[in-house]
């Protein structure tokens, strides 16, 4: 028989299992995005074979995809080993939403494909008011059924992200929080109740939401221009524990808020979006609301510069979805626009499929 000690000494320890069940967890959102787009580009090819074709990746890009995945996975688990937020942010995952939305998506498919196919790129029911927007905004973005303007959109939003990203979307937006807890440094003798954070163009509130749970105690703001989004991302956030954060529809070309007020601001998958003169817009008011001393992280797709092994990938997301700036944007020089608005000490990092600055305004 096996003495207790010996038995200790082959079993697991906690932490083990804790990142076996978390790396299982992203393994099967990962099968579960692979499957859903064989299955769907299959019925697409039988339903309207004349649509746009994805080039096909060879072994070594999806051995390259393969690789920063599982390096996304590990930074994920070892900034959360360190404290940099939560363990339970790692499974924090809107399962019962998923699976009422889930076949939404393909029910919705078809018409997805009529507008791809049709070129529709503007094309919004009639109860559907387009006219308070600014005409690079009311676009079917990823070909989405009535873009960012309408509540179903926003109910499926989450869901096709990440079916696109393989299930690692929010872990591609929890790499803003340790630059950005490292940039709050600088304000380490303001009390953490009456640090700001503000972030812009937050959608359905994901990030706000992983804000919330690494900054407990901070006064969080998200803002963005569809109110359908901001009523779901007011769904969201309702149900943490924690003060609200505050929502206001707000283009991000001219941020409601005093100079200087923020001590930090993230903006997450929002620039590939944008047209080139309207991103410095934005990271010009970025810059007018942030602290002197204050850190600004943007998370948006990889790019040219940084990948340009990834360039099929590149390559691939505007022909399979409406994207009218992302080719303009893989080869912008993000960090010369920083560098006009006036932030200083600028770093960029590469997560899996997305990019990072870190980019801070002179104290
Ligand atoms: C790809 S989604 C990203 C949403 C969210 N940050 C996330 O992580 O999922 C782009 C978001 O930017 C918003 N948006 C686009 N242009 C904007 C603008 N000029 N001002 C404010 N929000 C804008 C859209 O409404 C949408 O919610």
């Amino acid at each position: 028989m096996q003495s207790t000690s010996s038995i200790n000494e082959v079993l697991p320890t906690p932490e083990t299992l804790g990142k076996l069940a978390y790396q299982t967890f992203q393994w099967s959102k990962n099968y579960f995005g692979l499957a859903h787009k064989a299955l769907s580009s299959r019925l697409l090819n039988l339903a309207s074979p004349m649509n746009q074709q994805a080039i096909p990746l060879d072994a070594e890009h999806l051995q390259r995809l393969q690789q920063r995945f599982d390096q996304l996975i590990e930074v994920d688990w070892q900034d959360a080993q360190q404290g940099i937020y939560p363990h339970s942010l790692l499974f924090d995952n809107p399962w019962t939403e998923f699976f009422r939305y889930y076949p939404e998506i393909w029910l919705d498919l078809p018409q997805m494909w009529e507008r791809a196919k049709g070129k529709k790129y503007q094309d919004f029911s009639a109860d559907v008011l387009t006219e308070d927007y600014p005409s690079y905004y009311t676009q079917n973005f990823h070909h989405q059924t009535n873009g960012y303007l309408s509540d179903t959109s926003a109910n499926l939003y989450d869901l096709q992200v990440e079916l696109l990203f393989g299930g690692t979307a929010d872990a591609m937006r929890r790499r803003i929080l340790a630059p950005l807890k490292q940039g709050l440094q600088a304000f380490n003798d303001v009390s953490p109740r009456q640090i700001r954070l503000l972030d812009v163009a937050c959608g359905t509130g994901r990030t706000l939401r992983l804000l919330r749970a690494a900054f407990p105690h901070a006064s969080l703001f998200g803002t963005d221009l569809s109110p359908a989004y901001l009523r779901k991302a007011n769904q969201l956030l309702s149900e943490n524990r924690g003060e609200l954060p505050q929502l206001l529809q707000a283009n991000a070309e001219s941020l409601p808020y005093l100079d200087n007020y923020f001590h930090a601001v993230s903006s997450v998958f929002l620039f590939h979006e944008l047209p080139g003169e309207v991103r410095q817009q934005v990271i010009d008011q970025c810059f007018r609301v942030t602290k002197p001393g204050g850190v600004f992280v943007i998370c948006d797709s990889i790019q040219v510069s940084d990948s340009p092994e990834m360039m099929p990938m590149m390559e691939n997301f505007p022909q399979m979805f409406h994207e009218p700036y992302y080719r303009h944007y893989t080869t912008d020089n993000l960090v010369e626009r920083l560098e006009k608005a006036g932030f200083r000490n600028i770093s960029t990092h590469v997560h899996f499929m997305s990019k990072y600055l870190v980019a801070h305004k002179p104290a």
